[in-house]
């Protein structure tokens, strides 16, 4: 057994990172039984559930369609606020009951809850039906742990507060045939002091370059039209690997193997160099879309969070991005509720909202994590305040939202059909350049293909329009 501890997680560079092949051997011991994976929170989790569907099918288990019919459930979990946590032990609340049904049923946990010393403590001592957890860190060695737990029956809790090898060839089962995810850097060393990623997902460890363009490279050829490059703050990468090679030259080698749409999340602006805005501006296949979290318009509010710009760094950044990177859209992440955030420093935010006028904003209500140093900081803000900033906060996103999205009525644009639409079964959906959601009234042989798109109607989150024929 190995637990989690978050003053070791805390500590960097302990260990050389080692790069090395996936070449674990196991016998078929799936023998055809059913798994199901729910995942929680962000693109890398998406990911990291496709590695772990692509280790379990190497192995002859089988997708299941939901908890009722698997044999084998995994929760892939996110920690960054404490809603996330809600989540997991309300899903965790239903499966024990379905255990007491199904006794065989095998139960983990995996993700960032599971590097959290507070979390496993309370598994081992409260659930004592989860069957085995695995940490971010050794994911990769997830089918040894579950083969244990079926050879011994006894549980299973393998977590590391070290960083572990960066494994290239993990077997992956995608999600999608036309777009896909590739991680790029893992971890993050940045430290905002609200945020508990630094401790689940360790120091900040990017793959080789050539490890990433060759992935992309089989992507193409395998008929992919996107690529999304994945990491906490994608702007950092190179920085722990390389001296001379950053997101602008692979972003450049990227874009030069033909693949037709490149994106990446997530941004920091104190990493995004006019180096990378040049390469995004002059590349037709690197998307104009950047997701660039702002977190607070107040200087003091963004100090006590140690993310290391300010409000007008910030705008500078912004508006170098719009005015280089044509027909660009930009999105933002926002934190209310900050401790010591006042009346003023909200309002701050407020008028830097104004005066970026987002595309669109992630809101969130400041939620203490625990070892965290903000969690220990005073003048905690009441929740009705928090509730309230937050509403009035996303009105004025929301009202920007609508006016950009305006903006595209009646114009023609590219979109990359993904799939049937949510809201019509009859109309398919897909994502402009820009990274806004269309429903397009079109044959479903669209699905996969990249066409154009004449935008008809327009609302906050999503837009409306006709497939044109060319
Ligand atoms: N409370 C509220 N929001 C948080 N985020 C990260 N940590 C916290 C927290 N403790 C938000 C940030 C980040 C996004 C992914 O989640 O805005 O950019
Ligand atoms: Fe968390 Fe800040 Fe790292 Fe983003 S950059 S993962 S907010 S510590």
């Amino acid at each position: 057994m190995k637990t989690p501890n978050m003053l070791d997680a805390k500590k960097r560079n302990q260990n050389d990172i080692k790069y090395v092949k996936y070449n674990k051997e196991f016998d078929k011991f799936g023998n055809g039984k059913k798994f199901f994976v729910r995942t929680y929170g962000c693109q890398m989790n998406e990911h990291d559930s496709e590695k772990i569907k692509g280790m379990l099918k190497s192995v002859d288990f089988s997708e299941g369609t939901s908890v009722d019919d698997a044999d084998i459930v995994i929760l892939n979990t996110c920690a960054i606020r404490e809603n996330a946590h809600d989540k997991v032990f309300g899903f965790l609340g239903v499966l024990k009951h379905l255990k007491q049904s199904k006794p065989d049923l095998l139960i983990g946990l995996c993700g960032c809850m599971a590097q959290e010393e507070v979390v496993v403590n309370d598994i081992l001592n409260k659930y004592k039906y989860v069957d085995f957890v695995c940490g971010t860190h050794n994911l990769d060695n997830m089918l040894s742990i579950i083969k244990n737990k079926i050879d011994t029956d006894k549980r299973q809790i393998e977590v590391l507060s070290y960083e572990g090898d960066v494994v290239e060839g993990v077997p992956v089962v995608r999600d999608s045939k036309y777009s896909a995810w590739i991680d790029i850097i893992y971890g993050c060393d940045k430290f905002c002091t609200y945020c508990i990623v630094p401790y689940t997902r360790g120091t900040q460890r990017s793959r080789k370059h050539e490890d990433i363009v060759e992935e992309v490279k089989k992507l193409v050829s395998d008929g992919y039209k996107e690529v999304t490059l994945l990491g906490q703050n994608v702007n950092a990468y190179g920085k722990d690997l390389y001296k001379d090679y950053d997101l602008s030259n692979l972003l450049s080698d990227v874009s030069d193997t033909g693949i037709e749409r490149i994106r990446f999340v997530t941004s920091h602006p104190w990493d995004f160099t006019d180096k990378m805005i040049d390469v995004i501006a002059s590349r037709d296949n690197i998307m104009p879309y950047i997701h660039l979290p702002l977190q607070s318009g107040s200087n003091k509010i963004l100090k006590l969070m140690n993310r290391k710009y300010t409000s007008e760094e910030y705008l500078k950044l912004y508006n170098s991005i719009r005015e280089k990177v044509a027909d660009s859209s930009v999105t933002t992440d926002i934190i209310v509720g900050f401790p010591g955030e006042t009346e003023e420093d909200f309002l701050e935010t407020l008028n830097l909202v104004e005066e970026c006028k987002f595309d669109g904003a992630f809101t969130f209500a400041y939620s203490p994590r625990e070892n965290t140093p903000a969690a220990l900081m005073k003048d905690a803000i009441p929740e009705e305040v928090k509730m309230d900033r937050l509403h009035r906060l996303n009105e004025v996103v929301n009202k920007y939202s609508n006016l950009r999205n305006q903006k595209l009525l009646g114009t023609t644009v590219k979109c990359l059909v993904i799939g049937e639409s949510e809201k019509d079964k009859n109309k398919v959906c897909g994502y402009t350049e820009n990274m806004k959601l269309v429903n397009i009234e079109g044959p479903k042989s669209l699905i996969g293909n990249i066409v154009s798109v004449k935008i008809t109607d327009t609302k906050s989150f999503s837009l409306d329009g006709e497939y044109i024929k060319e």
